[in-house]
């Protein structure tokens, strides 16, 4: 079974889609985390982030795998190191070369193949998984999303520029010449401005139990 979950950045769907997984025994993948893995990869090395040729290069010689929900880049885990603002920033930008994303999607395959999962991103219910039998869009005002960033971690940064920053990824994320952010027609869509983790998630697990969502 597969179940993907699209939508912008700040919806929660990490969290709801990692409850899911416990819930129902998925294997849980975060495809955002390749694309922050890539960065991680491009920053680390001091290879130049706005060559688009190099970027795509290191992508092909990263080492991408998925242990227990967990991220691992060349054998180590770096989740802890992928939520920075400039990984943020960058992420944006290396995620719109169609290059880099179809070693991503290569990757994602491999690893999935014969598996029960629930993925989330951008594209997953249009590019990379198009039959998922199920899938869902979660959406939130940016307002809304700006004030929950914010509100991890209220010093990095004011919540003005936490709101603008969203509205331009936002921006990077819908107009993607492959891969960009879009409704599947067949989706259930879920605002999730007004709901808690735990509603989003009865409501994700009611649909794929085939029960009112
Ligand atoms: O979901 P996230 O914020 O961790 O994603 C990191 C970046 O990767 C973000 O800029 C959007 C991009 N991304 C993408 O282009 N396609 C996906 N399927 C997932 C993420």
């Amino acid at each position: 079974m597969i179940v993907a979950i699209d939508g912008p950045a700040g919806v929660g769907k990490s969290s709801i889609a990692k409850m899911v997984a416990n819930k129902l025994g998925l294997y849980y993948l975060n495809s955002g985390n390749f694309y922050r893995g890539v960065t991680y990869r491009v920053l680390h090395l001091g290879v130049d982030p706005t060559d688009a040729q190099k970027c795509i290069q290191t992508a092909k010689e990263a080492r991408f795998d998925v242990i227990d929900g967990h991220f691992f880049l060349d054998g180590q885990n770096v989740e802890s190191e992928l939520h920075t603002p400039a990984i943020d920033l960058w992420a944006s930008k290396i995620s719109v070369i169609p290059q880099v994303r179809s070693i991503v999607n290569e990757r994602i395959y491999e690893l999935t193949q014969k598996l029960d999962i629930i993925t989330e991103g951008r594209d997953m219910t249009t590019v990379v998984f198009p039959n998922a039998e199920h899938k869902f869009f979660f959406d939130a005002k940016p307002e809304v999303r700006a004030k929950r960033r914010f509100d991890q971690n209220p010093s990095a940064m004011e919540y003005e520029r936490v709101l603008a920053e969203i509205n331009e990824r936002d921006e990077i994320d819908r107009n993607k010449p492959v891969g960009g952010l879009k409704i599947a027609p067949d989706a259930i869509y879920i605002d999730t401005s007004y709901l808690t983790i735990n509603e989003v998630c009865e409501k994700v697990v009611n649909a794929i139990k085939g029960e009112k969502a």
